[in-house]
């Protein structure tokens, strides 16, 4: 199996020049200018596209118990949707419920991807309680190459988990050298507001982001920040959705706290007034944190260009809007959250980020890809294009024209938050590991094929 992609525009965080990329076996071995296909080699004429690193979704739900249903979507229709949409590797955040143990849901998760992925993927580890058994058991999921964990400060009674577990949570992965991402909400805020709303009256989607206005985030940003201070502990916030807690992290990163930022193509693009939407329509963009007044949305774009935020991953959590969103339609507290985005968010990213004049090509592939390998231990393996990396490519169209529609997604899910979005410019080949997965925008690739990626710890105390 090679491959001999000629002639595209080969841009990675730091680089973009015109050139060869030459890929034998599973791996990138060459990159230069005029390479010769020996005989057998597949040739790809990349004339007037781009080559970029595959794409890195670093907060991703495939499987998904949480607030009475499951998330619709499998590891053979999720990877299937990432690859389509030029996203090869998948972080998932591994949720096991208060009642399992750690290595237990470890295993569980791992048992949903290994065998039905047809991309690569890994785990955040929740850390959804801290007992006498806890230590040693991730301590284990560690040494088996799994060295980033998952702490929720809300959803408390299923994945929340108190002061003196994060300490807990905190210190070990210090020691461990092990990064801590954190969905960062004051939970006990949210339950006295919803219960007044909805003694209020407010029953529909639009009370969700009553209950949880910024300041309650902002809350959840700055008691991690005070427990990442007194640890040590390197952090990284999910899903930061607005000013107020951009600030909160910001004034901690500038006290020296270790702490990077996470957020959403779902915040750059979508606003409160969606989850507003008549009929019930709203529920489509509940999720958490919510969607923000659009005040937020430069704040989070000018924060990837110069750096202050580190990514844009999806938080995928699809759930149907015809059988599973009117769960809560007496009572948003029931609404399950999340808003589906796998497919698109890169090539969302690169339509109204990129050819909207808000981030430059190297900083797309940074915040989309680079930045997620560095910070989760898979850097240079992942996110770039070097001899010696994985054959993970996307041959990029910017001539391709389209708009969204869930009739045509391959994400298991019954509505996109982004029907009728035009697109300028899509994934149009995708290998991974040397072979292609998806060739003029559909599916090729191999179910199964996916690797478990091990990592070592990246963040050591310095
Ligand atoms: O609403 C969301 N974000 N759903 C998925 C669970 C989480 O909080 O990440
Ligand atoms: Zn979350
Ligand atoms: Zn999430």
């Amino acid at each position: 199996m090679s491959l001999l992609i000629k002639n595209g525009r080969i841009v990675t965080a730091d680089s973009d020049w015109v050139g060869d990329v030459w890929c034998e076996g599973e791996t990138i071995t060459r990159i230069g200018r005029d390479l010769e296909a020996p005989p057998g080699a597949e040739v790809i004429d990349a004339t007037g596209k781009f080559v970029f690193p595959g794409f890195i979704d670093p907060h991703v739900h495939v499987y998904l118990p949480f607030m009475g249903t499951f998330a619709k979507d499998t590891y053979e229709t999720a990877s299937q949707a990432a690859l389509v949409g030029g996203t090869t590797t998948l972080i998932e955040m591994c949720c096991p419920s208060r009642s399992d143990d750690a290595l237990e849901g470890f295993e569980l998760w791992m048992s949903q991807a290994v065998g039905k992925s047809a991309c690569d993927f890994t785990f955040h580890m929740g850390v959804t309680k801290f007992d006498d058994a806890t230590e040693s058991q991730l301590r284990e999921i560690v040494r088996r190459g799994n060295p980033s964990f998952k702490i929720f400060l809300a959803y408390k009674g299923a994945f929340g988990i108190d002061d003196s577990e994060l300490y807990r949570t905190l210190k070990l992965a210090k020691e461990l050298g092990v990064i801590v991402t954190a969905h960062c909400e004051n939970e006990t805020l949210i339950a006295e507001r919803a219960k007044e709303l909805l003694a209020a009256g407010v029953t529909g989607p639009e009370g969700h982001h009553e209950s949880r206005p910024p300041r309650v985030e902002a809350e959840g940003v700055h008691h991690l920040m005070t427990f990442a201070e007194l640890t040590g502990a390197a952090t990284y916030i999910v899903h930061l959705s607005c000013q107020e807690a951009l600030a909160e992290a910001l004034a901690a990163r500038q006290r020296g706290v270790r702490v990077s930022v996470e957020t959403l193509i779902q915040y750059l693009l979508l606003d409160k007034s969606d989850a507003e939407r008549v009929n019930f329509e709203g529920a489509k963009f509940v999720m958490s944190p919510p969607l923000r007044d659009r005040r937020n949305q430069p704040v989070l774009w000018n924060g990837l260009r110069d750096g202050l935020v580190q990514t844009v991953a999806t938080d995928h959590a699809p759930f149907d809007f015809q059988t599973q969103k009117p769960m809560g339609r007496d009572d948003f507290t029931r609404i399950p959250n999340g808003i589906p985005s796998l497919e698109e968010r890169v090539n969302l990213l690169y339509t109204y980020g990129v050819k909207a004049g808000k981030l430059d090509l190297n900083t797309f592939v940074n915040v989309a890809s680079t930045q997620a390998a560095r910070l989760f231990g898979l850097f240079p393996r992942k996110g770039t294009i070097a001899p010696g990396s994985d054959a993970d490519l996307v041959i990029f169209d910017p001539e391709y024209r389209g708009t969204i529609s869930a009739a045509t997604q391959k994400m298991n899910v019954d509505y996109s938050a982004f029907e009728g979005w035009k697109l300028e410019g899509r994934a149009s080949l995708v290998t991974v590991r040397g072979q292609v997965a998806v060739r003029d925008g559909q599916f090729g690739g191999t179910l199964g094929r996916g690797q478990y990626l091990q990592r070592e710890p990246t963040h050591r105390a310095v």
